[in-house]
């Protein structure tokens, strides 16, 4: 590889996803929209695989929007079921893996045994340094946006914080992102080209990739194909090619 393309790739430290195109998938092969979501499921399971063999340190998974409980009682019941077969089944790959877990979004609207199993998983696995998965679930980047301003209002109003100090690092904090670095590089899946509420905040300078492959069909290889597209892009945060000299810092705040 030559000097230039070396300098060109962009570090991918985090890997962000809109898994969509189950219920899709599933129609196309005539079976019930489930069906889908068990085999995206599978998908989960190859992507995660192949973000420990390439060395992505976080992958962020937008597994149930906080829109997503508008949806029939028996699907949004067959997904909740099918993350607690997940934690079970994936469980000791984790431990031994490395893999830790992370949730984001709004819990309180979640089942006590859904908040428990979350729990003990995240308890069990907060030792994992090889990958961190954020699984995203009842989440809405306008919700967790919220609640975070909601935070900063009480702290304001207990006095334990001064509103002049506060700037985006210190904003960032009080997401549930929190300590977790910002996404490089956001992927969709089937077709669709939009964030829909994924990741708003973090997902300020991310590269976006979007593919007509639907999520059960993503693979190894559909992942490479992304990551080879993001390699060549070339991230500029807002600054001009000169300020991006090797070495350089960013702009405050923008911790990439
Ligand atoms: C979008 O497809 C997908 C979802 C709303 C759920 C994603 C969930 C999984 C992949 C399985 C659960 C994940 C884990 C980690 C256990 P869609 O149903 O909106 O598809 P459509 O747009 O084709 O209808």
């Amino acid at each position: 590889m030559s000097d230039q393309q070396q300098q060109n790739m962009a570090p991918l430290e985090h890997l962000a996803i809109i898994m969509d195109g189950n219920g899709r998938w599933a129609k196309n092969q005539g079976l019930p929209r489930i069906a889908g979501h068990h085999q995206g499921v599978q998908t989960v399971i190859q992507v995660v695989d192949e973000c420990v063999k390439v060395g992505i340190r976080y992958l962020s998974l937008f597994a149930f929007s906080s829109e997503n409980w508008g949806r029939p009682q028996q699907e949004v019941e067959a997904l909740m079921e099918l993350l607690l077969q997940f934690l079970a089944s994936q469980r000791q790959k984790m431990l031994d893996g490395g893999i830790r877990l992370r949730v984001i979004g709004d819990r309180s609207r979640l089942t006590e045994s859904v908040r428990q199993a979350l729990a003990d998983a995240e308890k069990e696995t907060a030792a994992g340094t090889t990958l961190t998965m954020v699984l995203a679930l009842s989440y809405g980047g306008r919700d967790e946006i919220l609640r975070a301003a909601k935070k900063l209002a009480e702290q304001a109003v207990s006095g334990s914080v001064d509103l002049q100090s506060i700037d985006n690092k210190q904003f960032s904090t009080l997401l549930d992102t929190q300590d977790i670095p910002e996404p490089d590089l956001l992927i969709r899946t089937s077709g669709e080209q939009r964030i829909s509420n994924f990741l708003l905040w973090q997902a300020a300078y991310a590269e976006l990739y979007f593919t007509d492959v639907l999520w059960p069909d993503f693979n190894a290889q559909e992942l490479h194909k992304a990551i080879e597209d993001y390699r060549q892009r070339k991230r500029r945060f807002g600054l001009t090619d000169d300020q991006l000299q090797p070495g350089r810092q960013l702009p405050e705040g923008e911790n990439h």
